[in-house]
């Protein structure tokens, strides 16, 4: 029936329980979730985000924070626990426990989480608003948060929404009978859902992530189509091919940095809970009769129907050996869509006949690698307990970035997805002292005899240098998931330090190692790195910068990659102040810190000027890209950016298109034209905005 004319596109493999009620008919022309919005309503449900390119905070409102009380977090987690058996007549709870519906709620709003820019995850909790709330996968979550509801009233703004769904994720594991490592509170909840926009659907989402055939999509978006969690549980675009499944299990797990034992705990894990709805073709709502319509044994949410095993409220390993246990048989649910059950239900009793399987649960069978783990899950439950706790901790967890953020009574060891640093040194060095060590190096009279060829009037003026590994370093952060950022001074390890915009930095490193060898305790390579940036730009002209020490230096680890997935450097420029967490004017205002000249020339752009004086910070730079017309010269550097020449009289300036980007996009030429004219306020917003991003990671 409707299976073979429409193709849907719905849930997860990993938490179909969960999954959803939408069909959603492939448009040919173009991108299916486009149709999508056309049909469904032309007003936006409130709280619709409108704006795709707005510049957002985090934060939640001032006045909540104000009111914050310290949380009893053993009391929330017994209100969750009294909640999960107390079924309400609005939407019972399946086998008269809602934990199964709750640990879906959990998974769903931090299952967004990719690895590509530290983007989705629960922290914000932008599940409760659109785009997210609107989601095919997330079909009838609203009801899961309404039955949390009073808890969020009781304890107000003292605990916020994204921990309390994550917390009751985990309470309902634990109450199962499930494992837990431990719980990592501190979330903050955003005051819509802008920031879920770039998730999609929407047109910043195109324009940073398209997907042009929806069901296929790939990096960096995490999901295999744009509204589901991971990949659609029916199969590649809707077809129950469960070999076909497996490589879009892997690559939609590995794009949200889950590795096959991870991948196959936590599906298995998962789906030891609960059971998926799909109890009639009709759909939502429109099953049954009478006052259970709809709801109850009558819910259809994905449109698939039955439960993975014969206990689903008791935490087993029984999914696994089910799936080794039967041969499974493609048929026709009830609810119109292809699934899996035991060949031989006539002999089976009636518990085991009527257990069910998806085709991307199927697909655990047909990979090598995935079969392994499955035997080994069948055969011991220790294993997979051990495995499925701390994936589990890892999918909520991991948008919180370093476990220093991490708040509660129940915060675990760090974990390896944590990034783990060494503890700070007890005492700091003199940092002023330190300062002028490295004003040695910043003078053209100086003899020191280290030598970086092409940089100054005599080759020895490195404040640029500096600056652009104090730049490189830092600039890594990503406020989307609290990673990377100079603390660790990562760009001295493998696979940092040999990224191609990295190149030539190891010369810079070098240079200042006889700093650091002045200060054998209490110097850290990070709080280093950072001090000689700061110290070369106020020596260039800077407002005085405020530094704060005490970094580390990490002894492994690495940071997020760099983004080189822009479909051109407008895009570039916007996301990746956005990712770093800067503001529109902190982004412009950083653009015209102290370029080297032999720091592009490595790069491969020639030993080319961008003002008239490298060691000089000024708005000269501004005045530059406002004035000049530019023409490409076809060259690029290593790390892929496009040359410019100015023409005419502009003589030999260079910029690239990481420069243009600032007069190409409206609201960021409108601030570069403002610095052009007005120095003193340049020099304001660059003290604030460098300051912000050398602090950006230290909790
Ligand atoms: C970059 O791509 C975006 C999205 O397609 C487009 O709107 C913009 O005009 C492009 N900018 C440049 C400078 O090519
Ligand atoms: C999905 O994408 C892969 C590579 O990205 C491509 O090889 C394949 O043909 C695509 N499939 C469909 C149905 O578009
Ligand atoms: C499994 O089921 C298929 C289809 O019903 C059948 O052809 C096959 O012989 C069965 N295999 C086993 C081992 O029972």
């Amino acid at each position: 029936m409707i299976a073979n004319t429409k193709k849907m596109l719905v849930a997860v493999a990993a938490v179909a329980v969960l999954v959803s009620n939408a069909f959603q008919p492939v448009d040919a022309v173009g991108c299916p979730m486009l149709a999508r919005r056309d049909v469904r309503s032309s007003a936006l449900p409130p709280n619709h985000p409108t704006s795709d390119y707005t510049f957002h905070t985090r934060d939640e409102p001032l006045a909540d924070a104000l009111t914050k009380k310290p949380l009893d977090w053993a009391a929330v987690e017994a209100d969750i626990e009294k909640a999960l058996t107390d079924s309400k007549s609005f939407w019972p709870a399946d086998f008269g426990n809602y934990g199964p519906f709750l640990i879906r709620l959990a998974w769903h709003c931090a299952g967004s989480y990719r690895t590509s820019d530290g983007r989705g995850g629960c922290d914000g909790g932008r599940i409760r608003f659109n785009p997210e709330l609107e989601w095919e996968d997330n079909a009838n979550l609203d009801k899961a948060r309404q039955l949390l509801e009073p808890i969020k009233k009781k304890y107000g703004s003292s605990l916020s929404w994204s921990d309390l769904i994550t917390l009751s994720g985990d309470v309902a594991i634990t109450s199962m009978g499930g494992p837990s490592i431990g719980f990592c509170g501190g979330r903050k909840d955003d005051v819509d859902g802008t920031d879920s926009l770039v998730l999609g659907p929407s047109a910043e989402q195109i324009a940073i992530a398209p997907c042009p055939v929806n069901g296929n999509c790939s990096s960096p978006l995490g999901p295999t189509t744009i509204g589901l969690i991971y990949v659609n549980p029916e199969g590649p675009m809707g077809v129950p091919d469960p070999s076909g499944s497996v490589p879009d299990i892997r690559s939609s797990f590995g794009r949200m940095g889950m590795n096959d034992r991870e991948t196959v705990a936590l599906i298995g894990g998962g789906h030891s809970f609960g059971k998926t709805h799909g109890a009639c073709p009709a759909g939502a709502g429109q099953c049954g009769s009478g006052p259970d319509k709809g709801k109850g044994p009558n819910t259809f949410t994905s449109g698939f129907e039955g439960p993975w095993t014969s206990r689903p409220t008791e935490w087993t390993n029984e999914y696994f050996v089910n799936l080794l246990a039967y041969n499974w048989t493609k048929f026709t649910g009830p609810g119109g869509k292809n699934q899996w059950k035991p060949a031989d239900t006539d002999v089976l009793p009636p518990s085991k006949s009527a257990i069910r399987m998806l085709t991307a649960d199927v697909a655990l069978l047909y990979d090598p690698s995935y079969r392994a783990l499955v035997k080994e899950y069948a055969r011991d439950l220790p294993s997979l307990e051990r495995d499925f706790g701390a994936a589990w901790y890892k999918l909520v967890s991991r948008d919180m970035g370093p476990v220093s953020r991490c708040r509660g009574p129940r915060v675990p060891p760090p974990q390896p997805f944590q990034n783990p640093l060494p503890a700070p040194p007890t005492k700091l060095a003199d940092f002023r002292a330190v300062r002028k060590d490295v004003e040695q190096y910043l003078t053209t009279k100086s003899s020191l005899s280290e030598q970086i060829p092409g940089d100054g009037p005599n080759g020895r003026n490195y404040g640029a240098l500096f600056v652009e590994l104090a730049w490189r370093c830092a600039s890594t952060f990503r406020a989307t998931d609290f990673f990377g950022g100079c603390n660790g001074a990562r760009i001295r390890l493998n696979p940092e330090k040999n990224w191609p915009e990295n190149t030539g930095m190891d010369k810079v490193l070098h240079v200042l190692s006889k700093v650091k060898s002045k200060y054998p305790a209490g110097l850290s390579w990070a709080d280093l790195i950072v001090l000689a940036g700061e110290t070369a730009l106020e020596k260039a002209g800077s407002n005085r910068l405020s530094f704060v020490g005490g970094r580390v230096d990490a002894k492994d680890g690495s940071n997020p990659e760099p983004r080189t997935y822009y479909l051109n450097a407008s895009v570039a420029a916007r996301d990746s102040a956005k990712v770093m967490g800067l503001t529109a004017t902190q982004y412009v205002a950083l653009s015209a810190r102290l370029r080297s000249p032999s720091q592009q020339a490595r790069l491969g752009l020639g030993d080319k000027t961008y003002t008239s004086d490298a060691s000089r910070l000024s708005s000269e730079y501004f005045q530059i890209l406002l004035k000049n017309k530019w023409i490409p010269t076809g060259v690029e550097s290593k790390s892929g950016a496009k040359q410019y020449k100015a023409s005419g009289k502009g003589g030999d300036l260079f910029v690239t298109d990481a420069d243009l980007a600032l007069i190409w996009d409206p609201e960021f030429r409108k601030i570069a034209q403002s610095f052009a004219k007005d120095q003193r306020k340049f020099k304001a917003a660059f003290a604030d905005a460098w300051s912000t991003l050398m602090k950006a990671d230290l909790f």
